[in-house]
């Protein structure tokens, strides 16, 4: 069939097979184009399909030759019509995995359910033994409670008082002014209930049970701060709540992983363009300004990019370095002085008129359409291509 994007709000929903391998090529190029990285030998990546936990997984097993697990929930294709971004995704990487001869298996199912994690456990006991390197990337707006069948669903509001500020419409460039309502009690306890740290902790205490954790293992789960611009809507508001619930949930992993000597981090990484992070009201603005910035000041970086410093600069020195609060930084760029002051400025004079010259409206729409497999020059997006795409390595 011929694919073209069709988006609603904040998401895309169709996706692009051949696209989607691009853009999965595109990071293997990157990281075999990089010093090769040591450390982790069998990894299992937990929302490996898209953004920062896709980029996990590739530079994993393309920069250290590892054996990885992945977990993700995504949409498989029917005939006439694709399936969701992180399935393509997941099936051109582990086929180049597989062509050059790395284990590369996963699972698609809810990473929440107590099912999905036994599930797990059994292929990693089957296959690997023991693991050494857990990320935890979900990003999710629900969750059920694996016990009591309770559904909540996390929310991006603010706590206090309503929230006034620009934000843009990245599809027409339209910069305007937004109010979000504050949150009620109940909306931040079911925020840090989906993105708090409980479920990241219900996986290692699984792990760690059913013995297939190597010792000296290592689990990281990733945060956000950003500048004082955001922190209404980000770190003051209930998505923040639930970072300051996984970030101490890092400690509560490491008194857990202690009999093997292992170790649970929190990375606080930059903002990019996720799928999550588009649905934020205000961070695209931000990005766009962010981004237009970096780029300047030539400070640049993709989720690949993160996850390679990530791995090459931070988790596997002798001593990891941590902020004074315990957790690893690589949004180190972003928060420079001159950057963020920069972006103030920015923030001040954007408008519908000025944006796309003083911003990167078009840096910012390109990486939206690619999370999706379109806009890369690479594909000819008017030829017919076949939906149907299997993943090799999924376990039924
Ligand atoms: P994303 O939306 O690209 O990826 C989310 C992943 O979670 C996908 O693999 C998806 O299949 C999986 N997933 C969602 N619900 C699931 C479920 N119930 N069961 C199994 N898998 C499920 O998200 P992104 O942006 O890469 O976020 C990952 C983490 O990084 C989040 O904790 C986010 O807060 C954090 N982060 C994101 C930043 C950004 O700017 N995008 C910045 C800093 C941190």
């Amino acid at each position: 069939m011929i694919i073209a994007p069709k988006t609603r709000g904040f998401i895309c929903i169709t996706a692009h097979p051949d696209g989607c391998a691009q853009n999965v090529k595109n990071q293997i190029d990157y990281i075999k184009s990089q010093p090769p990285l040591q450390g982790q030998k069998n990894v299992l990546v937990i929302g490996a399909s898209t953004g920062f936990g896709l980029a996990s997984r590739i530079a994993s097993a393309f920069g250290a030759n590892a054996a990885t697990i992945g977990v993700y929930f995504e949409k498989p294709p029917a005939l006439g019509r694709t399936a969701s971004a992180g399935w393509y995704n997941t099936a051109a990487f582990e086929k180049r995995a597989h062509q050059e001869g790395l284990y590369a298996k996963s699972i698609n199912g809810d990473a929440f359910s107590h099912e999905i994690k036994a599930k797990t456990i059994d292929l990693i006991k089957t296959d690997l033994g023991k693991i050494d390197l857990i990320i935890y990337s979900l990003a999710s707006p629900v969750r059920t409670d694996p016990d009591s069948g309770e559904r909540f669903k996390s929310t991006l509001k603010p706590i206090g008082d309503a929230y006034t500020n620009k934000t843009v419409d990245f599809h027409t460039g339209e910069v305007k002014s937004v109010t979000i309502e504050p949150a009620t009690e109940e909306d931040i306890t079911n925020t840090v209930k989906v993105m708090g740290g409980e479920d990241w902790y219900l996986w290692m205490n699984a792990l760690l049970e059913a013995d297939v954790l190597a010792s000296n293992a290592k689990t990281v789960a990733y945060s956000y701060i950003g500048p004082k611009l955001t922190e209404p809507v980000y770190r003051k508001g209930t998505i923040g709540r639930a970072k300051d619930d996984l970030e101490a949930t890092a400690f509560r992993i490491n008194d857990l992983l202690q009999r093997i000597e292992g170790k649970g981090y929190v990375s606080v990484n930059k903002a990019l363009v996720t799928q999550s992070s588009s649905a934020i009201p205000v961070i695209p603005l931000y990005i766009a300004l962010l981004f237009k910035t970096m780029k300047e000041q030539e400070l640049h970086e993709g989720c690949i990019e993160q996850i390679y410093r990530l791995y090459k600069d931070r988790l596997y020195l002798k001593e990891v370095p941590t902020d004074d609060q315990g957790r690893i930084r690589i949004d180190d760029w972003e928060m420079k002085n001159e950057v963020q002051q920069k972006v103030a400025q920015l923030w001040e004079k954007a408008t519908t008129e000025n944006l796309s010259e003083i911003g990167d409206l078009a840096g910012y729409s390109t990486d939206f359409f690619n999370l999706f497999g379109f806009n890369f020059d690479e594909i000819d997006y008017k030829a017919d291509t076949n939906e149907m795409t299997d993943i090799p390595g999924l376990v039924d």
